[in-house]
């Protein structure tokens, strides 16, 4: 019965160990901070460009500003799905949540 607790505290140990290494595995040969890096500074440009052409959208003004508009907000959505796909690729090469892309 011994065994079988200890085992289950060494599972539970060697998990949490996991979780915090993310998804990385000890064959992973690439340099973690050079591949999260370029991750981390895309991840910095779309969010930074949601919000511009966001404020494009409610600011465009004019005789074709219903149009440009629309373009400006499809735009908008496109960058925020670039930047969950950055986070996401981020994620999975075992970098930590950060609300702050870029040391
Ligand atoms: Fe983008």
């Amino acid at each position: 019965m011994n065994d079988f607790v200890s085992d289950i505290q060494a599972i539970r140990e060697r998990a949490r160990r996991h979780l915090e290494e993310g998804a990385v595995t000890p064959s992973y040969g690439a340099d973690k901070d050079v591949v999260i890096r370029p991750l981390n500074e895309a991840l910095a440009t779309e969010l930074v460009c949601t919000p511009r052409y966001k404020r494009h959208y409610f600011t465009a003004r004019g005789l074709t500003s219903a149009g440009v508009a629309a373009e400006f907000l499809e735009h908008a959505n496109e960058e925020q799905v670039h930047a969950i796909r950055s986070r996401s690729a981020s994620s999975n090469s075992g970098e930590s949540q950060t609300s702050h892309p870029i040391p």
